[in-house]
């Protein structure tokens, strides 16, 4: 595993219409006005050329093929591989901190607890493509899944945006989203900070700047 000097890596996890997006813009807002140099903001799966050449094949499948659920684990996996040595590594070991839309939580919700994989297999392979690598702060953003769906369905109205394929599954599916993230906050408490994703977003950062002094500004 290559070694971390100062950086620091924080995931943003979430089910779909939770406001990550929105959030994370805020957040790196913030750090960069406290840190004094640029916070690089990523996501996944994607984050550099190739991997989001993989993010394509993944969220829009050619038609008239059903994509395996370990087909698409091993995608999200090979885009993380790309996505942590080209980006999120040298990122982090020169000094920047990282902030990540979605990274190994959404893996263990979508693909494990959702898809089905099993634990020890997901976990070896996650561990793998990351080089080991976990971040040093989650923050979940929850919500009950209508107020969830309600912005989905706001955003894709106003701003004609696309729903992507999971956007599109059924209530009882958001519900088993969210419920597989928190039980992942319950499995690695020293990590997450849960966020009511309703709340307005100066709250949202004041909480989350709190939570990250205390845990990463040493
Ligand atoms: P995206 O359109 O970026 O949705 P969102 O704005 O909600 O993040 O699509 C990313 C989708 O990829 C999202 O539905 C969750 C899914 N995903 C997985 O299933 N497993 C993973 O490991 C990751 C990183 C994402």
């Amino acid at each position: 595993m290559i070694s971390r000097k100062k950086g620091r890596f924080i995931s943003v996890e979430g089910g779909e219409g939770v406001g990550k997006s929105y959030f994370i813009q805020a957040l790196r807002k913030e750090l960069d006005a406290h840190l004094g140099y640029a916070v690089r903001v990523t996501r996944e799966p994607g984050g550099t050329p190739i991997a989001e050449k993989i993010r394509e094949i993944f969220i829009s499948p050619p038609q008239g093929e059903a994509l395996d659920i370990r087909t698409e684990f091993l995608l999200i996996s090979a885009s993380r591989a790309q996505h942590v040595k080209e980006i999120i590594f040298p990122s982090i070991n020169s000094g920047h901190w990282v902030l990540c839309d979605r990274f190994i939580d959404s893996s263990r919700v979508y693909q494990g607890m959702i898809g089905g994989l099993r634990d020890d297999a997901l976990e070896q392979v996650a561990s793998f493509s990351a080089q080991g690598l976990e971040p040093d702060v989650t923050f979940l953003l929850d919500c009950d899944v209508e107020t969830a769906l309600a912005r989905i369905q706001k955003r894709a109205k106003e701003l004609g945006a696309t729903a992507n394929r999971f956007d599109c599954e059924q209530k009882e599916f958001h519900e088993k989203v969210r419920a597989g993230f928190l039980t992942l906050t319950k499995k690695f408490p020293e990590r997450f900070f849960i966020l009511n994703a309703e709340l307005q977003i100066e709250e949202l950062i004041e909480k989350s700047m709190a939570f990250i002094k205390t845990r990463l500004m040493y």
